[in-house]
């Protein structure tokens, strides 16, 4: 046995304020989106407490259900440091003690991450926690991050704890509340599936590990540690289901099921002495073409396939999977990836003999939907309209399904974009007519990849991976609708003209089937035309339009940078590197800037030529330039060196003193009319934080608190408001946006703006061979976790869901064909359309 401590025992929420800058008290919100806008792996409610429960998410951390059916997040104060505690791959409420609250914590289990995980300790249901830091790496962001839980409490004996690791490190045990772990050994099997080994990125070829733990707490009694336990690994080799009777000393296989199948959910009916096991041939989120439902009877030992449908009816694997505490025999299972042409989900009341579902067909394209459906909450959610005009609503890549073990009208179930559930489930067995609601309120989970607060107009638009982009007028309202035309399945970049400023240009981030990825809009963004120019089947990157509107200036590192006048098609700019950071003057039509490595670039041409000006210190890489929005050549740079700023349209530079790397950078309303604008900018100033300064870079305000730590500070964006003093949006991603003002008074300036000498020049001629230093290295491997993590969050769920109705080619396992289809009848490479039955054929892999 391998014994270890616990490093840190910290209250996580007590991290010390950075201290090369001085702070100021800002009061932070979420803008409102309303409907979570990613995926939500699991909802877990306590067995014990009525009302308890809590979702965990991939991307954004945990929260805590209240009430009046909101949300409360519980890991906000996750800072740059510490980002990775927002990807939670499972959580474990103390069915004995409930103030008790575990979550198993880290993004990503290859070099993406570079932090081992955590599991978070709390005493006080989320509101603190201890970390206990594990000798691996915890993959919320991973493959298979639906299954389980992995992590759970013995609910006879609180003080043992079961953790599933996964990349074959096993099984875990702790008999100290969480504080300490040791590998259990034993298990026949830690979970060998890896969904594509030939992934040299690691992410795809990562052994998924143990699937779930479950207890029989009926095989005990209180005080004593539980002799049964269950547990599910992913393999679809051999046997993936194991059960120990002497409290996790030997395991041995369970019997009777396809080990072809991957085990992702094991739940308890105590009262029928009964685990119902869901599989699914893929390890999910995304995936799954077949699977099972099956029902072990504990007391004889037997396994019963209780599977909803079959034959042709039968085109997805199973995920969620609950049982209703109070009337024993009644379960639900959700399909985990039903694409087409909605989601469903399956409810017996006699133990899986019978069952019925959310909805059937009626007769072709007519289905009988068994619900009423309600996005007040989040209007802009759905319907989305497929090709046949058949809606999506009920949700893919559904993986967490809970009914609440006090009520049982009271269900929640998680999809790739929101929560849905209701409170008058019994009605299903009843009129088998329920509410469907939307209920992620309080849950904002969008990946931010663009802001934009406009000098007139709406306050805030917004770039999310997954959902496009938000036009914001009322920042505590969930908007009703994503940007239209809605080409895209997520907005990388937007930029406003300066001397026109309800003109904005934005680019997406649409695979090859969705056209167009740069629109402009002459309104503030209510109404889009595609522009022509751009080419099809190129996306991603960032946007600059120039002063009067009529130039874009395009950049991204995979198309390199390009550039059009009047919509007319856009032509390579060939002086820029591919990928540099790219700006439009805000008052004179015809200048661009730009800047890559160490190298600050000008265009006076309309953006078809850059010429070398400055040199930026030792940098080694750009990530953001700005411009005063009011005087021409007043430039600000970020780099993985520190913060510049010229007045000179980059013919020289000075470095800003104390700032030591900087990210996004934006500026805001000045202090007092006619003043400089402030500055915000994420940066690294004796501490990676967010900060302001209102006399351009002399002092700095930090203006987040230890509560608001904002996950990576590389992953993130920042927007300064124009209009409102004070005013700044922070994009994160996996948070959604949040929106701060000033509460407290600023500190007096410690330095004055006289003292030039704080700054020091730096010349253009430097001789100096940029060499990788530590803090590059930091730079660009937080850089990829940002785009991959996003990537990854759930842009594939939208995708597939959205491609029917847009492309020539469709997308994996969507629809290829079938009576009254008029979508897309070819597969993406990889895959082959085959006939399922006469209205339905899918893309299946070749
Ligand atoms: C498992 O399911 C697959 C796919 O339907 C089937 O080919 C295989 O024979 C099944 N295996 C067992 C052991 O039933
Ligand atoms: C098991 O999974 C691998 C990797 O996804 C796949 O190639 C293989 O066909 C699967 N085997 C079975 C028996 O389903
Ligand atoms: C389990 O099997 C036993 C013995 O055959 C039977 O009496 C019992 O009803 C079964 N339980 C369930 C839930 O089917
Ligand atoms: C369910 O109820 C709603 C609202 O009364 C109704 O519009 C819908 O047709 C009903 N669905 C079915 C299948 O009866
Ligand atoms: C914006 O206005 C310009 C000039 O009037 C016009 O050419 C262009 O088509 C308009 N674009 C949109 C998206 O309405
Ligand atoms: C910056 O460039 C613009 C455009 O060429 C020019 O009008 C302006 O005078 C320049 N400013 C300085 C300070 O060089």
């Amino acid at each position: 046995m391998r014994w270890f401590t616990v490093l840190s025992a910290l209250a996580a929420s007590s991290a010390p304020l950075v201290h090369g800058a001085s702070s100021q008290a800002y009061t932070w919100k979420n803008v409102k989106i309303g409907g979570g806008g990613g995926f939500v792996p699991n909802i877990v409610f306590n067995p014990s407490q009525k009302g308890l429960a809590y979702a965990r998410t991939d991307i954004g951390g945990a929260y805590k259900l209240n009430a009046d059916d909101t949300w409360t997040p519980l890991l906000d104060f996750a800072d740059n440091a510490r980002w990775n505690y927002w990807g939670v791959d499972a959580l474990a409420t103390d069915p004995v003690d409930p103030t008790r609250l575990y979550l198993a914590t880290g993004m990503y289990t290859n070099s993406w991450d570079p932090n081992n995980g955590q599991i978070l300790i709390s005493t006080d249901q989320g509101k603190t926690f201890t970390p206990s830091v594990l000798p691996f790496k915890v993959g919320g962001n991973m493959p298979g991050r639906g299954m389980g839980e992995r992590l759970a409490v013995d609910p006879n004996s609180n003080n043992i704890l079961f953790f599933g690791a996964r990349s074959g490190n096993g099984l875990w045990k702790s008999t100290n509340f969480g504080q300490t772990w040791a590998k259990v050994s034993g298990l026949p099997n830690v979970g060998t599936y890896q969904a594509d080994p030939t992934d040299t990125s690691g992410y795809n070829s990562d052994k998924m590990g143990v699937s779930f733990v479950t207890f029989d707490s009926t095989s005990g009694s209180s005080g004593k540690a539980t002799p049964r336990i269950f547990v599910g690994v992913a393999t679809n080799t051999s046997s993936n289901l194991f059960m120990s009777n002497d409290a996790g000393s030997t395991w041995s296989a369970l019997p009777g099921t396809n080990s072809s199948w991957m085990a992702h959910k094991g739940v308890l009916s105590p009262a029928e002495k009964a685990l119902y096991i869901s599989t699914s041939d893929g390890s999910g989120p995304y995936d799954g073409v077949l699977g099972a439902v099956y029902k072990y009877n504990i007391t004889a030992g037997t396994m019963q396939d209780v599977t909803p449908v079959s034959g042709s009816d039968l085109y997805f694997g199973f995920g969620g999977l609950t049982v209703d505490l109070q009337k024993p025999g009644t379960v639900m299972v959700a399909a985990l990836n039903c694409w087409w042409p909605d989601g469903n989900v399956f409810r017996t009341t006699d133990g899986g003999s019978t069952w019925t579902r959310l909805w059937d067909w009626a007769s072709y394209p007519t289905m009988n939907r068994y619900y009423t459906y309600d996005d007040s909450l989040a209007p802009w959610l759905g319907p989305e309209g497929t090709a046949d005009s058949i809606v999506t609503q009920i949700g893919w890549m559904m993986e967490g399904l809970s009914i609440d073990p006090f009520d049982s009208n009271h269900w929640l179930y998680g999809t790739g974009a929101t929560i849905y559930g209701g409170h008058d489930l019994l009605k299903w067995d009843t009129a088998h007519n329920v509410t469907l609601k939307s209920l992620a309120d309080g849950i904002e989970e969008t990946s931010v990849q663009a802001l934009l607060s406009p000098p007139v107009g709406p306050t805030l638009l917004s770039g999310l991976l997954d959902e496009e982009g938000f036009v914001h007028t009322d920042l505590t309202k969930a908007p009703s609708a994503e940007f239209q035309p809605s080409t895209a399945t997520g907005i990388t970049g937007l930029d406003y003209a300066g001397q026109n400023p309800k003109t904005i240009v934005r680019v997406g981030n649409g695979d090859a089937t969705d056209g167009k990825q740069i629109a402009i809009s002459n309104d503030s963004g209510n109404t889009w035309a595609l522009d022509y120019g751009s080419p099809d089947g190129v996306s991603g990157g960032k946007v600059a339009i120039s002063a009067t509107g009529d130039t874009v200036l395009w950049s991204s590192s995979a198309n390199g940078v390009q550039v059009s006048q009047y919509t007319n098609p856009f032509s390579v700019v060939s002086s820029l590197p591919a990928g540099a950071a790219i700006a439009s003057d805000k008052v004179v039509n015809t200048v661009f800037y730009a800047g890559s490595g160490n190298q600050f670039y000008l265009s006076t041409d309309g953006g078809k030529t850059f010429a070398k000006q400055a040199t930026l210190g030792t940098s080694s890489s750009v990530s953001t330039v700005i411009v005063h929005p009011a005087i021409t050549g007043d430039v600000w740079v970020s780099t993985d060196k520190g913060l510049f700023h010229s007045t000179n349209n980059g013919t020289s530079f000075s470095a800003v003193s104390g700032v030591a790397q900087a990210w996004s950078l934006s500026f805001g309303a000045p202090k007092s009319t006619g003043g400089y604008p402030a500055l915000f900018a994420i940066a690294d100033i004796g501490g990676v934080g967010y900060f302001r300064t209102d006399d351009a870079g002399t002092n700095w305000v930090q203006v987040n608190d230890a509560a608001h730590g904002f996950g990576s500070a590389s992953a993130n964006v920042i927007a300064g408001d124009p209009r409102i003093y004070g005013r700044v949006y922070v994009g994160t991603n996996g948070r959604g946006i949040f929106y701060g003002d000033t509460a407290g008074a600023a500190p007096p300036p410690t330095s004055s703006a006289s003292s030039v000498s704080s700054t020091s020049s730096v010349h253009s001629s430097t001789s100096t061979t940029s060499s990788v230093h530590s803090s590059t290295s930091t730079t660009s491997s937080s850089a990829s976790h940002s785009s991959s993590s996003s990537s990854h969050s759930s842009s594939a769920s939208s995708s597939s869901a959205s491609a029917s109705s847009t492309g020539t080619l469709q997308t994996g396992y969507g629809q290829c064909g079938g009576i009254g289809w008029t979508g897309p009848t070819a597969c993406v490479a990889g895959f082959t359309c085959t006939v399922s039955n006469p209205y339905y054929s899918q893309c299946v892999p070749s």
